[in-house]
């Protein structure tokens, strides 16, 4: 008995220390009874419920989504985890729940229980995107406490219960996209209606079958509504005046209805409105007076019955629209030309209407400007500004019948396919089946689902500036919000036949290729919350996700259940398992540890001229250098001395004791390779030499820093002289020779050096011009070895730039030389137009390929031309050529590329052509008297060169 006795204490004994060894940070509080019925009641049918719900207690076991106060239940938050079932009445028992959230579970299907009323602590009720059907019931008005109510986009059919009229607290008011019908309810004395929500700022009932006429008791200026949306119903009878009288609003849709009668005057004291929407009706009367709505972004009238008239003067004073809708509204007469000037002015369409006379786009025009529709009208001439060369649409006017019908202008309008889909700067990996690749490159499955904009206040959808800033800001909020997420890609952006902007959003995780549950849940609540607010141009939005494959349902998770481990070693009897598990963990933790500590005294270690082990770097012409020397010789990198950032950190310009000026990359914490990568990078550097490449001085691997030196580059890179800013202008003859002199250089990489380099990242700001203006090609820092594969080409992750990018490269995965080729071309463009590759939205590429007639002068590029070198007194001799060349390097397929070497003797040809002699290289000894008999300097137009040689830095040369 003794013996068992003390056995069995030392059971106990075990026993307790394995539960602080696996319970340590649980803190344990029982669940309530009652809720604990009610949920699994509730649940007791649902599939696919979190893992973590299979045992233990949900308040005090970590149960994915619920959150406890005083063990009863207050949170249950499951959006997007793939729940499926009904939802029972036993839901009205967790009578202290506040936030219930089942967003985005298709599989939830069947009707609301009437019992929901029961939950009069309910603070947020957001079932949106789910599968629910039935009416919604009358008790819903009980929920008092409510501030959100999201029922969009279930099949919810039936009237709108009157009882939402006592959701005196409601600010989000979400109804839409359902099958809703009958008469919008307002308050009689007897019975509640919506009028009563003097606190609600959202009244979301677009994508219904609503009918009946408007109550006019349903506004009033007691109100503080923003968002009105009563789109895509069935209503009939007028706009009521009492609409005027919320001052509040910023967004009024009305539009794909059946209204009519003339508008109200006093919509035009509505003077916070940003988007006014009312097309597709059919309102008739004098067209409305707006001239009031100063703050108008957007106005849609289109597709009405007003009686004809002329545009209405104060059109042109509403300073802040972006967006003219007025298709088919009866406007007559000639259009003023000073509607265009209206600064922000993205798109006009007035197709269908009587416009007649001589249309005019004077120079004024808004440089936003991106679409003007007048198809279909009676316009007989046309006065276009010089420069003007956005979409203009005149097809169906007597200017485009008989011979002018070739005219640009005269074309109907394509299909523009997706208006926006995020770049990828890297070469897309290959990966796994079901996974996708991310923007950044990396393999994992993605949150994904349908972002749709109800009212965005811009409409230059083209302008990837709009989507970029939403990415970036989505992306940051969701990192601060600490979730998992890597990037973000958006692709198949369109306006629906709802009038609404739809995208697809993908959103990836970090870390691991899946997201976990909570993950998932946590995203979804962002956005069925509303809990990320994008900038306001955007306007009011719904997210309705994919349903998500989990991890844990394909065995990847990490999810056990602490107590499932528990209990079955428990059972098992297994306590000295558990012991050992318990030392075991702690020896893991340990080794982990010291693998760590390790790692990081190996990233530490100095690796300088005096470090020599079988390991140390075969330089070729390049030195070590240590550290303090190059402290000492940037001011200890003191910000003076910063001449430039890029991927990997800042570039500094030095001095060495030698007095030679250097250009010092210093890569920053995180954007290190490892010793190896390094190793082989500088060794490969230190091969190459050529006069039109930027020469590598040496390297500095110490105190846990990785620097490159490189000779510097006094004036410059090529972008900065062609966009005017380094104080440099180069004329023609300048920009062929600066052409020869860097396809050279890279010639010289792809075909002599041994093994052979694709730079990877050819752009202009990676052109340097020396002091004599010779073109030296830098960064190599992205530069792979051939070498590296069998096939001839690479296949690593790799950044390009956006716009230089071979589209070749990231549909193929494969990296050749004729990806930089491409990326050539674009800069021999550039050479010629002195435009970024993308300008206002607009790719160089597509621009030439569009605008060139090769049967005009100058292959009619005038308009794209660089008008310096339009004044130049130089001859643009072989520029046509030279844009023939620049075509040839971006042909969709590389096989149809010329390689450098080829390039190179094309741009021989042309610097022949040009007087200009190949052989040299400086523009101060390359000309020949064969030129310009009369003695004069090929480049004597000497006031083009505007080149400071002060002491002060000329500029920062991009060596990124
Ligand atoms: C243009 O239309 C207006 C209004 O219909 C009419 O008065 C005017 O005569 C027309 N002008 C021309 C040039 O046809």
């Amino acid at each position: 008995m003794r013996v068992f006795g003390s056995g069995m204490r030392a059971l106990r004994v075990v026993l307790f220390l394995a539960f602080i060894c696996i319970n340590v940070g649980d803190v344990a509080a029982q669940t309530d009874d009652q809720d604990y019925a009610a949920l699994t009641a509730l649940t007791k049918d649902w599939k696919n419920l979190p893992q973590s719900w299979k045992g233990g207690d949900p308040c005090g076991g970590k149960w994915e989504g619920i959150t406890c106060d005083n063990s009863r239940i207050i949170t249950i938050k499951l959006s997007s985890a793939g729940v499926t079932g009904q939802l029972s009445g036993d839901l009205a028992s967790l009578s202290e729940l506040q936030i219930l959230d089942l967003s985005y579970n298709t599989g939830l299907t069947g009707s609301l229980p009437p019992t929901i009323g029961k939950l009069t602590n309910l603070t947020s009720l957001i079932l949106l995107g789910c599968g629910f059907s039935g009416t919604i019931p009358d008790s819903i008005g009980s929920l008092v406490k409510l501030g959100t109510l999201s029922l969009n986009s279930n099949k919810f059919t039936g009237p709108i219960p009157a009882s939402i009229g006592n959701l005196a607290k409601v600010s989000w008011l979400d109804l839409a996209d359902n099958k809703l019908s009958g008469p919008i309810p307002v308050s009689n004395g007897t019975t509640p209606g919506l009028d009563l929500l003097l606190h609600t700022k959202h009244f979301h009932f677009g994508k219904n079958q609503l009918s009946g006429t408007i109550p006019p008791s349903l506004f009033s200026s007691d109100m503080i509504l923003i968002h009105v949306l009563f789109d895509n119903n069935k209503l009939t009878g007028s706009l009521p005046e009492t609409l005027g009288l919320v001052q509040s609003l910023q967004t009024v849709r009305f539009d794909r209805n059946s209204l009519s009668g003339t508008l109200p005057d006093n919509l035009n004291n509505l003077t916070d409105v940003n988007e006014l929407v009312l097309s597709k009706n059919s309102f008739t009367g004098d067209f409305p007076d707006l001239s009031g709505m100063n703050n108008l972004n957007s106005l849609d009238l289109s597709n009405n019955k007003f009686t004809a008239t002329e545009v209405p003067t104060w059109l042109s004073s509403l300073q802040s629209l972006t967006t003219l809708t007025l298709e088919q509204t009866g406007i007559e007469g000639e259009l003023p030309s000073d509607i265009f000037n209206i600064p922000q002015l993205e798109t006009v369409i007035l197709k269908n209407n009587q416009l007649n006379g001589t249309l005019t786009i004077s120079g004024s025009y808004s440089r936003q400007l991106a679409l003007i529709d007048l198809q279909s009208n009676k316009i007989e001439a046309v006065k276009v500004a010089p420069g003007y060369n956005s979409t203009l649409l005149l097809d169906g006017n007597p200017f485009c019948e008989g011979n002018s019908v070739n005219l640009a202008y005269c074309k109907s309008q394509q299909n523009l396919g997706s208006l926006y889909t995020t770049p990828v700067f890297c070469v897309a990996s290959k990966c796994a089946s079901g996974l996708t690749s991310s923007s950044n490159c990396k393999c994992g499955y993605p949150y994904t689902g349908i972002w749709t904009f109800r009212a965005p206040s811009f409409s230059a959808y083209g302008n990837p500036s709009y989507f970029g800033e939403l990415q970036q800001s989505l992306l940051t909020s969701l990192v601060s919000y600490k979730l998992p997420v890597d990037s973000i890609s958006m692709s198949d952006v369109a306006v629906d036949t709802f009038g609404n902007l739809n995208m697809r959003l993908a959103i990836f995780p970090a870390g691991l290729e899946f997201f976990n549950k909570t993950g998932v849940t946590s995203l979804g609540f962002v956005f069925s919350n509303q809990t990320y607010k994008p900038n306001k141009k955007f306007g009011p939005y719904i997210f309705i996700a994919d349903s998500y494959p989990y991890a844990d349902s394909s065995g990847r998770s990490s999810e056990t259940s602490h107590n499932g481990v528990i209990i079955g070693a428990v059972v098992g009897c297994s306590v000295l398992l558990l012991l050992l598990l318990c030392a075991g963990g702690y020896a893991y933790h340990q080794k982990k540890r010291a693998e760590k500590a390790k790692l990081k005294a190996t990233t530490l270690a100095s690796w300088d001229s005096q470090h020599i082990g079988g390991d140390v770097p075969q330089l070729k012409g390049a030195r070590f250098f240590s550290f303090e020397e190059l402290q000492r010789c940037t001011n200890n990198f003191s910000e003076d001395n910063n001449i430039g950032a890029g991927g990997f950190g800042k570039v500094y310009k030095g001095i060495l004791a030698d007095k030679q000026i250097v250009a010092i990359k210093r890569c920053q914490e995180g954007s290190m390779q490892g010793s190896r990568e390094f190793k082989n990078e500088i060794e490969l550097l230190s091969r190459v030499h050529h006069k039109n490449l930027v020469k590598l001085m040496g390297f500095c691997y110490a105190q846990g820093e990785q620097m490159l030196v490189y000779e510097f580059i006094p004036n410059g890179t090529l972008m900065e002289s062609l966009l005017g800013t380094s104080g440099i202008q180069l004329d023609w003859m300048r920009r062929l020779m600066v052409t020869l002199g860097a396809a050279r250089g890279l010639q010289y990489l792809h075909e002599l050096a041994d093994p052979p380099i694709i730079h990877r990242d050819i752009k202009s700001t990676n052109i340097l011009l020396d002091e004599r203006l010779i073109a030296k090609v830098a960064d190599f820092g992205l530069s792979k070895l051939f070498g590296d594969t069998e096939k001839g080409y690479v296949t690593t992750q790799v950044k390009g730039t956006m716009g230089y990018m071979d589209p070749e490269y990231y549909m193929t995965n494969q990296v050749t030389e004729k990806s930089d080729v491409f990326s050539f071309g674009v800069v021999m463009m550039e050479m010629v137009t002195a435009r970024r590759p993308i300008q206002q939205g607009k790719y160089i590429v597509k621009e030439i390929r569009t605008k060139i007639d090769r049967t005009r002068g100058l292959y009619n590029l005038e308009d794209l031309i660089d008008p310096i070198l339009l004044r130049s007194k130089t001859p643009l001799v072989g520029i046509e050529k030279f844009v023939d060349l620049a075509l040839k390097c971006v042909e969709d397929a590389g096989v149809d590329r010329p390689t450098m070497g080829e390039l190179v003797k094309e741009i021989e040809t042309i610097v022949k052509m040009a007087g200009l002699n190949p052989s040299l290289e400086s523009p101060s000894v390359s000309w020949t008297s064969e030129v310009g008999g009369d003695g004069r300097h090929p480049y004597s137009d000497e006031s083009l060169y505007r080149h400071n040689s002060g002491s002060t830095p000329l500029t920062s040369a991009d060596y990124k």
